[in-house]
């Protein structure tokens, strides 16, 4: 897991500070869902960079950019670790920051590497992700990492993202393009599947048709959000009071957000505040 440099407090201080959770929009409220569930007394400050989503297709430089000013927000608002719920932001931004911040920057990534090489009994696993996600190349670095034997199968699925925010993630057309992305899976014989994009999750009873029941799926936002609550376990961080708070940020209209956001965290957001992030550079 990568982690920056940063320039501890005294951790009794941080400890009921607010968790920042930041994604290229709404995908990354499937984390948010899981910390909740793994960590209930924890608060958290989430920002979805509504206005310039989606990432899945912009370059390094770009999503790099994107990415330092998300994290100037954050700085403005006292986290004790941001994470980076955004597998594209993850994967080509955070292996680039060089600067020392605040908190602790952690990215999605490793967890659901580290899950899959567990699981997996034959060493061969499969990826799904983004465009940009995908042709980093990051998933398949950090699993061949993990085990000299491994191979690694990826597979860019770009309509899957459109398709589950227009809510069609279990449509007869999810399964027609599902198939159609997931096909040669089977011949590669895989055994563990990593859905490495926030949104996957929630076409997993369709991605488990196309691969079929006996691949093990890997949902990164749960085995991200299992490794954050051992994170602060271990470094004496966990929340100690019963109070959770969460505050929501977007930077385009709220009104769509707040619309789609039960479908990735299943349940409604009263709240949400439009934010320019120009005024936190
Ligand atoms: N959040 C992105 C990811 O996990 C998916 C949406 C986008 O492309 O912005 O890669």
């Amino acid at each position: 897991m990568k982690k920056h440099m940063f320039l501890q407090k005294d951790s009794k201080d941080r400890r009921n500070l607010p968790i920042g959770i930041f994604d290229s929009g709404l995908g990354g409220l499937t984390v948010v869902k899981e910390v909740l569930n793994f960590l209930p007394h924890e608060s958290v400050i989430y920002l979805g960079d509504t206005a310039r989503l989606p990432y899945g297709n912009k370059s390094e430089d770009t999503v790099l950019r994107f990415t330092k000013e998300a994290i100037s927000f954050f700085s403005s608002k006292d986290v004790k670790i941001l994470l980076v719920a955004c597998n594209t932001a993850s994967s080509l931004a955070l292996p680039k920051l060089d600067d020392d911040y605040n908190f602790p920057i952690y990215g999605v990534i490793d967890a659901g590497v580290e899950e899959a090489s567990k699981v997996t009994r034959v060493n061969r696993v499969g990826v799904v992700g983004t465009k940009a996600t995908i042709q980093s190349g990051i998933y398949e670095k950090k699993l061949r990492k993990s085990s000299s034997n491994m191979e690694v199968y990826s597979k860019a699925c770009p309509l899957f993202v459109p398709l589950i925010e227009e809510g069609w993630m279990e449509d007869s057309i999810a399964y027609k393009v599902s198939e159609k992305y997931l096909k040669d899976f089977k011949k590669e014989k895989i055994d563990v599947l990593i859905l490495g994009c926030t949104h996957y999750p929630l076409m997993k009873t369709v991605i488990k048709y196309a691969v079929g029941d006996n691949v093990a799926l890997i949902d990164s936002a749960r085995s991200f959000a299992k490794k954050i609550k051992e994170f602060l376990s271990e470094q004496n961080l966990s929340a100690d009071t019963a109070q959770s708070n969460c505050e929501f940020y977007v930077t385009d209209e709220p009104r769509l957000f707040r619309e789609r956001s039960s479908l990735f965290l299943e349940k409604d957001i009263d709240f949400v505040t439009k934010i320019n992030l120009e005024d936190y550079k």
